[in-house]
């Protein structure tokens, strides 16, 4: 039988409402191979029951720190020891204020001081207890001591106000704890992502743009940056926002990214080209709005610079992947654009499969021939194209370092 690895956290809830939300963040740890074990301060206990975190982790939830079920009595030791990470979700102004002055007057204050594992506090607070300077000054504090603050987010508050402050949702806390338990297998590496559309100008207020909503690129840079990559973004106009641990370029046409990609390839170990790239673009667009006429527009348009093949052509540049948005004919139009780019991967996907949707399914293909991811979360279908990606490119031969390119002008 396959040995799976299990991840061990500490979850730690303290008094504030969001901890109906740790419930489902305790749900969603277990069904990802993340074994559970939930401690509470006093108040935590006040908004959900332990019965609820023991029923879901299936094991006693504790509260107390002088708990006599542990063998030693020392229940403020024990409960980090064994654990990769402690995450205390929701983490109340008042904790982490004990947090960031050190002190241990309850059970989760105690273990976290006497912790030997890492810490990190998803804020849950009304927003005006959030900008209070105090916390403020305890949240600087807390990252100052190597404390990873997960959040928060804006958006309606319980109390009725709207601000910041609200607890990330538990999806979201779940991808932030599983990147940061995943081994750091690119740590040390440069990754370089295009993602979304371009938006080429015809006059000041339109343009040429695609369908293109981002999210496959944005979810690659989140995976490569969850295996401790150092990822440079450089995207089209989106509706999403900056993924996690990423260095974020925003451009608008395939000229600005063109530009970005050449100043910011200079020791890229892997590219990724998701962008959907204009391929033409107006030959003069109008500093003035165009007037309605009734006569036909003409307007004349020039291709774009192939911004994938042009880094793939670096001597000595990064390891390529391309991508292919097809609606037909996938395997044929794919290898084509694989061998005209000369790069060595490219993943294919059919459009109406992929465009403005949460999910995706793709196949990867390379010298070996056509490899399928089947149908999943488009954060899921990251993490496989990553791995696939970082097998072909440590089989690359040696020797194949990356220098930096003279810019063009
Ligand atoms: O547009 P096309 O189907 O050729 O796109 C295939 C791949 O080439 C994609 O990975 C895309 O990001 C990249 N590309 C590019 N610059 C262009 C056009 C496409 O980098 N101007």
């Amino acid at each position: 039988m396959d040995k799976v690895l299990k991840r061990r956290i500490l979850l730690g809830v303290t008094g504030g409402i969001a901890a109906y939300k740790a419930a489902e963040l305790a749900r969603l740890l277990q069904k990802n191979n993340v074994e559970v074990q939930v401690a509470m301060t006093e108040a935590g206990t006040k908004f959900v029951t332990p019965a609820t975190f023991q029923a879901l982790t299936g094991k006693p939830v504790i509260t107390n720190q002088w708990d006599a079920s542990f063998a030693n009595n020392m229940a403020h030791i024990e409960l980090s020891r064994g654990v990769e990470a402690i995450v205390i979700a929701p983490a109340t102004a008042d904790f982490m204020a004990k947090v960031a002055n050190g002190l241990a007057d309850d059970l989760l204050s105690t273990v976290c001081i006497a912790r030997n594992c890492p810490l990190l506090v998803a804020p849950a607070m009304n927003r005006e207890m959030w900008d209070n300077p105090a916390t403020q000054r305890n949240v600087a504090t807390l990252r100052t001591d190597g404390i990873a603050v997960l959040g928060p987010a804006a958006g309606d508050q319980a109390c009725g106000e709207t601000g910041m402050g609200r607890m990330l949702e538990p999806e979201e806390l779940l991808q932030s704890i599983l990147a940061f338990l995943a081994p750091k297998s690119l740590a040390g590496k440069k990754v370089l992502i295009t993602a979304g559309p371009t938006f080429e100008a015809i006059d000041t207020v339109r343009g040429i743009t695609n369908l293109s909503s981002g999210r496959m690129g944005y979810a690659l840079a989140e995976a490569a940056a969850s295996l401790g990559a150092d990822v440079t973004l450089v995207s089209g106009p989106t509706s999403l926002s900056a993924p996690h641990g990423a260095h974020f370029v925003y451009v608008t046409s395939a000229a600005e990214m063109f530009n970005a990609v050449k100043s910011h390839v200079a020791g890229t170990d892997l590219f990724f080209g998701v962008a959907a790239v204009a391929d033409y673009t107006p030959v003069q667009p109008s500093n003035r709005k165009l007037k309605k006429s009734a006569e036909p527009l003409d307007l004349k348009l020039k291709p774009t610079e192939d911004i994938l093949a042009y880094v793939a052509q670096i001597p000595g540049g990064p390891f390529c992947v391309g991508f292919a948005a097809e609606s037909e004919n996938l395997a044929g139009y794919a290898q084509a654009k694989r061998a005209k780019k000369k790069i060595p991967m490219i993943v294919a996907n059919l459009v109406q499969h992929t465009i403005g949707k949460e999910e995706n399914e793709v196949t990867i293909y390379d010298d070996a021939g056509a490899h399928t991811l089947s149908r999943a979360p488009k954060s899921q279908i990251a993490h496989g194209i990553l791995a696939h990606a970082i097998r072909l490119f440590e089989a690359r031969s040696p020797g194949a370092t990356v220098t930096p390119i003279k810019q063009a002008s």
